[in-house]
């Protein structure tokens, strides 16, 4: 059994997530309110926000080598990275230090470079191997609930994770903060390589103020 997976984003009304105004406040407030074991984010979107948000080049100092001690009582999520190709190496040290997170997994599948996975190892990142070429994300989520204990995930994802999961049915709920906002084109759409139509169920509809409002789908 596969644990419960929400996708969640904050869109402009042309369904964009990138190229308007973010409110990041209300947008992790509402994530952090589906009480998540695990936020699962894509690579692109962990090392964008390292670029946005921290001194990239700040460096790894020894204490940041050492997985953190596992309290069962610790209400944290788990931070899960999707990353086959190693693009976050030298970088998770951002993620183990923020206090976001109660551990940082990692999953990644055949074709990782071994020199990632070293990395991994020397600094006690557990990580989840499965799939050939890219992650096989239902083997990875179902291996997360048993090793982890994980039964609801949600994402912190742009369009290229969270439309993988939706098109290989894995995705449970869409919430989106509906930001009053057109992106305009050349932004990411949301659900830009989607091929297989859904029919949609809504949960509940909520205005936030500022002229933004929270939609909840069941797929
Ligand atoms: N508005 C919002 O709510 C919001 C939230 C988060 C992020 N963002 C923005 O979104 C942008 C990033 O979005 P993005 O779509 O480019 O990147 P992304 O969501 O990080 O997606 C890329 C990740 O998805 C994985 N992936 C894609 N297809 C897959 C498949 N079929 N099977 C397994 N794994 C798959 C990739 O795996 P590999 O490891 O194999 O490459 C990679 O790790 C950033 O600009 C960020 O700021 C917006």
């Amino acid at each position: 059994m596969l644990p419960r997976v929400i996708l969640h984003n904050s869109v402009s009304l042309d369904n964009a997530v990138v190229g308007f105004d973010i409110d990041i406040g209300l947008h992790y407030e509402i994530l952090l309110s589906f009480s998540p074991d695990a936020l699962l984010a894509g690579s692109t979107t962990a090392k964008t926000g390292i670029e946005m948000f921290s001194d990239s080049d700040e460096p790894e100092v020894p204490t940041d080598r050492h997985r953190p001690p596992q309290d069962p009582g610790d209400s944290r999520p788990v931070g899960v990275f999707v990353d086959s190709r190693g693009v976050l190496q030298g970088l998770l040290h951002f993620y183990r230090r923020s206090g976001h997170f109660r551990d940082v997994v990692v999953l990644v599948s055949a074709t990782t470079p071994e020199a990632y996975l070293a990395y991994l190892a020397e600094r006690e990142y557990p990580y989840i191997r499965c799939g050939e070429g890219r992650v096989d994300l239902a083997a990875a989520l179902e291996e997360l609930r048993i090793r982890f204990g994980v039964e609801t995930v949600v994402t912190d994802s742009g369009g290229g994770l969270n439309a993988a999961l939706l098109e290989q049915g894995i995705a449970d709920e869409i919430s989106l903060i509906v930001t009053p906002a057109i992106a305009g084109t050349g932004q990411k759409n949301l659900f830009r390589s989607v091929h297989t139509s859904r029919d949609l169920e809504l949960i509940s509809s909520r205005e936030l103020g500022g002229g933004r409002v929270h939609l909840r789908y069941r797929v």
